[in-house]
């Protein structure tokens, strides 16, 4: 049984499977002719932390595929009252198909995969949010942006950039990472992914000048300066991230019609300028749309490979 915890597990065959099952997913949508590929199956969603997308869409996405999802926030459950992790898992899973998790440290998804039935999804972590970067990739897909694509982050070295980092490393395409100093990816994430960039072919380039890190790039992606959990930082990451919104004048520097993804919620006039946030609306909602569509590939996939 395979779970879908980081994009760190996937090999680079299996993601572009997923990505190519989601896109038949989605067409077959649009026609209106969806398989039930999950009929009568219940999805369980434990949320320890807020979200809009991605209840929506992992709600939606398991009705969509004939089956059905089961909200649960911990302030409801007695998980949120003490009950150990590992108990929540064991009683959960004998009674659902499937379990996605939002929640603080990885440590815990991992601790529910190991006790768990059934296979369990990310839907965040303080590390990564892997579902989130098979739509963005999706999306890329679709614009035709995945040909020798050129991807620079510039923000925070968060669960997003993590994740991109991951993706990248896997793929073999180049990404440039800006945050301010004292910002940085995690030290142990960015090792894995240098060691699998040695065999994709990656290029991996860290640095703290976004200008650089955008000059010519052909996507241009950042995430908000405060993530679930960071609010009591506010004040001074507000002030420690000057000078890295993405504005006009830096999507300037970018290539000729370079993309500009964002996970979402946005924050204008922070991490993005209200006009260029405008201006690539269009990107940024199909990105927010292929979430729905994504989860349902990684949801079918997931299912497909069940111990039988
Ligand atoms: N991008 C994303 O995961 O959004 P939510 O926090 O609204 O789920
Ligand atoms: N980095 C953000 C992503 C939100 C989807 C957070 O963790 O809050």
């Amino acid at each position: 049984m395979r779970h879908f915890l980081t994009l760190k597990d996937f090999t680079k065959e299996e993601i572009l499977e997923i990505i190519d099952l989601a896109i038949k997913i989605k067409k077959q949508t649009k026609k209106g002719k969806l398989k039930p590929y999950l009929k009568d199956q219940t999805l369980g969603m434990i949320f320890e932390k807020s979200s809009t997308r991605t209840r929506v869409s992992f709600e939606v996405g398991i009705h969509q595929l004939g089956g059905k999802g089961l909200f649960l926030s911990s302030n409801d459950l007695q998980l949120g009252r003490g009950e150990p992790m590992k108990d929540t898992a064991r009683v959960i899973s004998r009674m659902v198909d499937m379990v996605m998790i939002r929640t603080f440290s990885q440590s815990i998804l991992e601790e529910f995969a190991m006790y768990s039935k059934v296979p369990v999804i990310s839907g965040l972590s303080d590390s990564y949010h892997p579902v989130q970067l098979m739509a963005d990739y999706m999306t890329m897909v679709e614009y035709g942006k995945d040909v020798n694509p050129i991807v620079a982050y510039v923000g925070d070295g968060n669960n997003m950039t993590h994740s991109w980092l991951m993706l990248a490393s896997k793929l073999g395409f180049e990404l440039r990472i800006a945050t301010p100093v004292g910002y940085e990816v995690h030290s142990d994430i960015l090792s894995d992914a240098l060691q699998f960039a040695e065999i994709s072919g990656a290029k991996i380039i860290i640095g703290h000048d976004p200008k650089k890190a955008i000059k010519g790039a052909t996507v241009v992606t950042t995430d908000t300066w405060v993530s679930m959990g960071q609010e009591a930082e506010k004040a001074k990451r507000l002030e420690d991230f000057k000078g890295y919104m993405v504005d006009d004048a830096m999507m300037a520097l970018a290539a000729e019609g370079a993309m500009f993804l964002h996970c979402l919620p946005a924050y204008r006039d922070y991490e993005v300028s209200e006009s260029v946030f405008e201006a690539h609306a269009d990107e940024i909602f199909d990105e927010a749309e292929n979430r729905l569509h994504a989860q349902k590939g990684v949801m079918v996939w997931l299912d497909e490979h069940r111990d039988n």
